[in-house]
C-alpha cells in the first residue's frame, strides 16, 4: 500500500497517464467520483476509490484535474486534500493552470511539508497513450528529482525549468498561445487563398516542408487539409 501512487482526475489524460503507470509496474489507486467508471479503471489494472481519503497514506498523488478551479477545490482549504496528506509527501500536477493557483499550491504544500512539482504537458491523449508527452517540470530539484523515474514512464522527454514551479505552467501556458497563434496564421493564409480560388494544399505542402515545419504548424496545417 506504501508504494501506491495516487492519481486524481480521471479523464483523457489522466486515464492514459494512470494506465501508462500501471504498465510500468507501479500499483495506482485513482479517485473517480463516477462509480460507472470503477469498472473501466479495475480493468487496467488501477484500483479505483470512490473516496478521495483513501489517497492519504501514498507518498506521490499525480493530479490531472481540468483547471484551477477543480485543483483549487480538491486540494485548497482547510479540508482540501493537502491536510489529508503525509508530510513528505509530493504532490505532482499535471494540469494546465495558472502560475497563481501554482503558488498557491506551493505554498500550501510546503506550508504542510510537503514536496509539490508543477509538471504540465505537450501533447494529447494519443501522446499520452504512446508515452510521447513532452513533461515541463518545475519544483525543487530534490523533488524533481524524486519524480524523474515517473516522468521517464509517462512521456519522451522531461524539460526542468528551475525551482519555482509557477515557470512550468507559464512556459504552458505560453506554448498554448503559440499553438493558438499558428492556427489563427494558417486560417488566415487558407482563406486569402480560397478567396482567390486558389487549392491551399499546394501552399499547404510548401508551408510545412520548407520555413514552418514544427509540429503547431504541421498539425494544424493537415487538419485544415481535410
Ligand atoms: N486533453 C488534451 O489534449 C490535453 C493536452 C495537454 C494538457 N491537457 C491538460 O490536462 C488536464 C486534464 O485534461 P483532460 O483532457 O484529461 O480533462 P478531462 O477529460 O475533462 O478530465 C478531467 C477529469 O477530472 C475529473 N474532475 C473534474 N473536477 C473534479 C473534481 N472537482 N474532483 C475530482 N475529479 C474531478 C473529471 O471527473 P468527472 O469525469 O467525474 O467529471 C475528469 O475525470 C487539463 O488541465 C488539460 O488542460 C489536456
Amino acid at each position: 500500500m506504501a508504494l501506491e501512487i495516487g492519481v486524481i482526475g480521471l479523464g483523457r489524460m489522466g486515464t492514459e497517464i494512470a494506465a501508462n503507470l500501471v504498465s510500468a509496474e507501479r500499483q495506482v489507486i485513482a479517485y473517480s467520483r463516477r462509480p460507472e467508471r470503477v469498472g473501466e479503471l479495475a480493468a487496467l489494472g488501477i484500483r479505483p476509490t470512490m473516496k478521495l481519503e483513501n489517497l492519504a497514506h501514498c507518498d506521490t498523488v499525480i493530479s490531472v484535474l481540468p483547471d484551477d478551479n477543480a485543483v483549487r477545490e480538491v486540494f485548497c482549504g482547510p479540508h482540501g486534500f493537502a491536510s489529508k496528506l503525509r508530510r513528505g509527501a509530493i504532490h505532482i500536477a499535471m494540469s494546465t493552470i495558472g502560475t497563481a493557483t501554482a503558488t498557491s499550491l506551493a505554498n500550501e504544500h510546503t506550508r504542510r511539508e510537503q514536496g509539490y512539482v508543477a509538471a504540465p504537458v505537450f501533447g494529447n491523449p494519443a501522446a499520452a497513450k504512446a508515452r510521447q508527452l513532452f513533461i515541463v517540470a518545475g519544483g525543487t530539484s530534490t523533488d524533481i528529482r524524486r519524480c524523474q523515474p515517473l516522468f521517464d514512464s509517462l512521456g519522451q522527454r522531461t524539460f526542468v525549468v528551475g525551482s519555482d514551479p509557477a515557470h512550468a505552467n507559464l512556459i504552458k501556458l505560453l506554448g498554448n498561445m503559440m499553438t493558438a497563434t499558428a492556427l489563427e496564421a494558417i486560417a488566415e493564409t487558407v482563406a486569402v487563398l480560397l478567396k482567390r480560388g486558389l487549392d491551399p494544399r499546394l501552399f499547404i505542402d510548401i508551408l510545412i516542408n520548407t520555413m514552418f515545419g514544427g509540429l503547431a504548424h504541421r498539425k494544424n496545417a493537415r487538419r485544415m487539409e481535410t
